[in-house]
């Protein structure tokens, strides 16, 4: 009796919002992360009291809140100030000055940039943003390639706040002396989440993104526990998000453990940090070390280069090190080699900790 009461018909689905599976969704409470939308909102205050801003470096591992927080605060600033203009910039998609000015005139809502130069954008946004005041957001900063954008928002713009927002804390001072002694900014550190905190996290999006009594509780348990694991909630959503998918492909209204380990074994195609935004070289190049784990660096370059690879080494070696930055790969330094010294190059341990399941 009842053996077809949990089959999915043709038009059901175990989704209700699949939608709130995205990396980009905007959740409508952000919770665990008040400490730092506190800090946040007090670098801005003074610019509510007529005064200039704070400037904030938030630094922290990928997949912890640090943008959804910073768009929350954005967010809220949007509601509550008519002089306040907020401003998102994601420098992984406008790395240049020139870019980041474009993206800047979008947001202000000024159109007239066709056959316009750099500084000539500039004049425009100062002229506008002046008339107020501004929150700048740059997320991803470790992948800007010129900070002449920075240099005169901080000397030409008035009343503003700068947060600059990466994983690694090193990058800050890796910035010039003319922007580092500009900016002089606070510094925020966005820790993991904790095991209840991650628990939380899964279940609220559990519950906006599926329909009810899908998932049982000790598949809930397993998602939470593998996400507390990576101590990244984006692995978490993929996951939740394969398991529906696998009941889906089951024509079933529940997702069963199976469904779950399914979705974990899954994990080591996808990489936490968006790998789909990674060019086309850099993705050849994690294959290539994918498929030989452990290697000097010296070695890794041959058989990159007999699989068709075409940077030459010099370029090879600073995509090596961008990919470790960006927490795709780990390198370490051994003795041997030229100099004393060579460099191993391994695939992240996110493979290693996903078979332990
Ligand atoms: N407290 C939270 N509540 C609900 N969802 C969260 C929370 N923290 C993070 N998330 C979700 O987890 C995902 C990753 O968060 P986010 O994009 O803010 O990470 P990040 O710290 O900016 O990572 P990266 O350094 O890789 O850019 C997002 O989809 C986000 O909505
Ligand atoms: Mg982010």
């Amino acid at each position: 009796m009842g053996i077809f009461k949990d089959m999915l018909k043709s038009d059901e689905s175990v989704f209700k919002v699949s939608e709130a599976l995205d990396y980009a969704y905007m959740p409508k409470l952000m919770k665990y992360r008040e400490g730092e939308q506190e800090q946040m909102a007090s670098c801005i205050k003074p610019i509510i009291q007529k005064r200039n801003g704070r400037n904030l470096f938030i630094y922290g591992q990928p997949g912890i809140g640090k943008t959804l927080a910073c768009r929350k605060v954005l967010e809220d600033l949007q509601e509550d100030s008519d002089d306040i203009i907020p401003i998102y910039i994601n420098c992984w998609q406008k790395n240049t000055t020139y870019k980041i000015l474009i993206g800047i005139c979008e947001q202000l809502g000024y159109r007239l940039t066709h056959n316009k130069k750099t500084d000539e954008l500039f004049k425009v946004v100062k002229s506008m943003i002046n008339k107020m005041s501004a929150v700048f957001v740059f997320d991803e900063a470790d992948k800007l390639e010129d900070f002449d954008f920075l240099y005169s928002i901080l000397e030409e713009i008035y009343r503003k706040s700068v947060f600059l927002i990466t994983n690694e804390k090193s990058w800050i001072s890796t910035l010039e002396d003319r922007i580092k002694s500009r900016l002089m900014p606070e510094a925020l550190e966005f820790r993991p989440y904790n095991g209840n905190e991650t628990d939380g996290i899964i279940r609220e999006r559990i519950k906006y993104a599926f329909q009810e009594n899908v998932w049982p509780e000790e598949a809930i348990e397993i998602a939470a526990e593998k996400t507390f694991q990576l101590q990244d909630i984006r692995s978490g959503l993929f996951i939740l998000r394969e398991a529906g998918n696998n009941a889906e492909d089951r024509a079933s209204r529940k997702i069963n453990l199976e469904d779950v380990k399914k979705a974990i074994e899954k994990l080591p195609e996808f990489s936490s940090k968006k790998q789909e935004e990674l060019d086309d070289d850099k993705k050849f190049i994690i294959e290539t070390i994918k498929n030989n784990n452990g290697k000097k660096i010296g070695d890794l370059y041959r058989i990159y280069k007999e699989k068709g690879g075409e940077a030459v080494y010099k370029t090879f070696q600073r995509k090596i090190a961008a990919l470790e930055k960006e927490g795709f790969i780990s390198t370490e330094k051994i003795a041997g080699g030229k100099e004393g010294k060579t460099t191993i190059i391994n695939t992240k341990d996110i493979t290693k900790k996903l078979t332990e399941f």
